[in-house]
């Protein structure tokens, strides 16, 4: 049997990860699988049942009866309700370190990871999948960029979005989503030791995904 093919994106909050990895995903036919979106997938769910993100117990409770289904034109589904728009709402976006930082939560959307890809190849994008979810990926980026071009990134794609939303506040949001998610117990953002680093704070979407792409063609090295 021929193995799948695994490209794991990690880096933090708006480092430019699911626009470049979908487009990688394009040009090579892989599946893009962003799982973030499964995260505020469940953290959506946990906020429209008013329960609380830090009552772990319950959130386990209810994420065994949820189904979250990624689409490859980035569109999710929460339990078959298209969330593509809800879930980077500011409210997700400021609950959602507390979610993915229960144990369950990550044991749970780390299996459904792995079953994406055991049968297609994927482009798989977000904190842990290098290190954590599949260590034995054939191609590990890091992807990163300053705090401030990413701060600008997010101020633009809400902008686009039509969200409201200040700089210096997203700005802080993003400061503490990074410090959050380096710092939890489990599976924190970090960069894997045979990682790549990509620092796309001067690169252009295409200049990212060609940088990707060229290492892909070398075998996963620079
Ligand atoms: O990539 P994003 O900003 O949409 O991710 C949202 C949150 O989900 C992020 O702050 C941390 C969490 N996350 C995680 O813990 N592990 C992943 N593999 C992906 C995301």
């Amino acid at each position: 049997m021929v193995r799948s093919k695994v490209i794991a994106i990690d880096g933090p909050a708006a480092a430019g990860k699911s626009t470049i990895a979908q487009k990688v995903a394009q040009m090579l036919g892989y599946i893009y699988i962003d799982t973030g979106a499964m995260y505020r997938a469940v953290t959506l769910k946990a906020l429209n049942e008013k329960v609380d993100v830090t009552d772990e117990e319950t959130i386990a409770k209810m994420l065994k009866n949820t189904t979250i289904r990624l689409t490859n034109d980035k569109k999710v589904f929460l339990d078959e309700v298209d969330v593509t728009d809800a879930i980077r709402q500011p409210i997700v976006s400021q609950n959602v370190s507390a979610v993915s930082a229960i144990r369950f939560v990550r044991d749970e959307l780390k299996n459904r990871q792995i079953e994406y890809a055991k049968t297609d190849n994927v482009v798989m994008d977000g904190r842990d999948i290098g290190t954590n979810v599949l260590p034995n990926a054939d191609y590990k980026i890091f992807m990163t960029a300053s705090v401030d071009v990413r701060a600008k990134r997010r101020y633009d794609e809400n902008l686009r979005r039509s969200i409201a939303c200040d700089f210096e506040t997203l700005k802080e949001e993003i400061e503490l989503r990074d410090k959050l998610d380096s710092t939890r117990e489990h599976s924190p953002l970090t960069k894997a030791e045979d990682a790549i680093v990509v620092d796309t704070s001067d690169l252009t979407i295409d200049e990212a995904v060609d940088a990707i792409i060229n290492i892909v063609k070398k075998g996963g090295e620079v």
